[in-house]
């Protein structure tokens, strides 16, 4: 297939050999998050040990930048502490992807969201106390997945 020149090789790249895709049955935390301007959903898995992440899948129902996207988060924060994976940024993976048309700046969103959102939900199962700054990223991912269901039905 033709690279449309839409895209960068990188994305193209992740978006033909997409790593880390599935579901982790025993997951340790699970993510989800949706994004608000095209109503395209996605899920995180995650494995913890010793504060790190050891093993990381995704379920995404997005599109080209939203699979290539989250094949280069997992692959990047596999193995990283939980505290340096949250700060893992969109800018941080649209530079690594050679850049993103900014009709799909949004798309790089989906993974990020679903990461913090499965790290969350891991401190909550675990009672481990979560940083304010990850209590307001969680109500905002929160509103926007409640506003695609409204959308949706
Ligand atoms: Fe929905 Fe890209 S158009 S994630």
């Amino acid at each position: 297939m033709k690279t449309p020149s839409l895209y960068s090789k990188e994305i193209m790249k992740h978006f033909k050999h997409p790593k880390n895709i599935g579901i982790i049955k025993d997951a340790d935390g699970i993510g989800e998050s949706g994004n608000i301007v095209c109503g395209d959903i996605m899920k995180i898995y995650i494995k913890v040990k010793n504060n790190k992440i050891a093993d990381i899948k995704a379920e995404c129902f997005g599109c080209i930048v939203a699979i290539a996207n989250t094949s280069l988060l997992t692959t990047m924060v596999k193995g990283m502490n939980l505290k340096d994976a949250l700060e893992v940024t969109k800018d941080d993976i649209v530079k690594k992807l050679g850049g993103v048309p900014p009709l799909k700046y949004h798309c790089s969103l989906l993974a990020i969201d679903a990461l913090s959102e499965a790290i969350y939900n891991y401190y909550k199962k675990n009672n481990i106390p979560i940083q304010e700054k990850l209590k307001d990223k969680h109500e905002r991912i929160q509103q926007s997945i409640e506003s695609i269901e409204k959308r949706a039905k």
